[in-house]
């Protein structure tokens, strides 16, 4: 199939590309598409063809569920049974924006959509371009981000090109996105409600919002009866192509005299090596590629920079990655939960 790459400038002046785009969607075909955290791949999320078709795309296992996405307060009821008081105030207040809210699912949704689970995930990203192609798509768009599974999500649309070029009729290409990892996912059909998967909306700020505490669950193992709550967390995630070691320490120098001792045995092995720093270490390293993540005093441009730092490892041949980690940061959840996925768990403390 031939994957058409289509840009989308201002708003305004991609109506017609929209259009096409929400047509293949009508259509029950799949369409890559900006969001403000990552791309998506979408689908019509009434049709199970169009469902299945995103699970091909993307090799994905079809037991583990994907987000609903609309643009409109009023699509919720066709979605969801109930919305509890607190899910109403974190959607007023934090949508549109990159968090994803679970609820007890209307019969309408097809359980092919939520992995045959009584619950369904919803969001109402705050893209321009996302929220025109829903609406021109009159149905909500089920979505997961669009890259192979297991591989680092997409924040640019040469990340989609890469792993989805010639599965995917077309990709709509809306520039680098801005936060950069996915929404937070949050569980309301729970008192406290759960944090499933931490994002930018942190666990302090959905407090203040709802006014009461919250709870986080991103582990696999604490789980009702087996099944995990959110069963994406289950499958290996985020990871590049080349086996990753997260080195955390109580102090910079610590580490960086760590990294620099592992990535020179490494090298001596004959291993081409690769270093994930931040601006403020990146000087201090000898190794074939290092990379600046982005600065500690913005903790966003971290997030916004590291799935695209670890697929340009793979790209530049690196076999083995050495990562600084983020501990005591703001947003270290979010950016800790990537970090620890992308090096298989194998982390060192010095
Ligand atoms: O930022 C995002 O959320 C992006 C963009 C495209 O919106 N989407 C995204 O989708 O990250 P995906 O499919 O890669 O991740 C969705 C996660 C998976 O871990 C899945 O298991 C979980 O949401 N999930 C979906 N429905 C659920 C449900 N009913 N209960 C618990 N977890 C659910
Ligand atoms: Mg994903």
């Amino acid at each position: 199939m031939e994957t058409k790459l289509v840009k989308i400038h201002q708003i305004e002046e991609s109506q017609e590309e929209i259009e096409e785009a929400a047509q293949l969607i009508r259509r029950g075909e799949v369409v890559a598409f900006p969001t403000e955290t990552v791309y998506g791949l979408g689908g019509n999320g009434w049709k199970q063809d169009a469902v299945r078709k995103i699970y091909e795309a993307k090799g994905r296992p079809s037991d583990n569920p994907l987000i609903l996405h609309i643009c409109d307060m009023e699509m919720i009821g066709e979605l969801a049974k109930e919305v509890p008081e607190s899910a109403k105030k974190a959607m007023e207040h934090f949508w549109p924006g990159p968090m994803t809210v679970i609820l007890k699912k209307s019969d309408k949704v097809p359980g092919c959509v939520t992995g045959g689970l009584d619950t369904v995930a919803v969001r109402m990203p705050s893209d321009e371009t996302a929220r025109e192609l829903i609406r021109r798509s009159g149905v909500p768009i089920a979505a997961p981000s669009a890259n192979t599974s297991g591989r680092p999500s997409p924040t640019k649309a040469e990340h989609v090109w890469e792993d989805l070029n010639g599965k995917i009729p077309m990709i709509l290409d809306g520039g680098a996105v801005k936060v950069g990892v996915e929404s937070t996912i949050i569980d309301f059909t729970v008192e406290p409600p759960v944090i499933l998967r931490p994002g930018r909306i942190t666990k302090k700020a959905l407090e203040d919002v709802i006014g009461c505490p919250s709870e986080m669950n991103t582990s696999m193992k604490e789980t009702d009866g087996g099944v995990p709550k959110a069963p994406g967390m289950k499958y290996k995630h985020y990871a590049p192509k080349a086996r990753m070691i997260l080195v955390l320490g109580s102090s910079r120098e610590k580490v960086t005299e760590k990294i620099n001792e592992l990535v020179s045995e490494a090298r001596s092995r004959g291993q081409r090596t690769g270093v994930m720093a931040t601006d403020e270490s990146e000087a201090y390293y000898q190794a074939d590629e290092v990379v600046s993540v982005g600065t500690r005093k913005n903790m966003e441009t971290v997030m916004a920079n590291l799935y695209d730092v670890l697929r340009g490892f793979d790209g530049r041949g690196v076999e083995i990655i050495y990562s600084e980690g983020f501990e005591g940061e703001p947003l270290e959840e979010a950016v800790m939960n990537r970090l620890v996925k992308a090096a298989g768990h194998e982390i060192i403390r010095v």
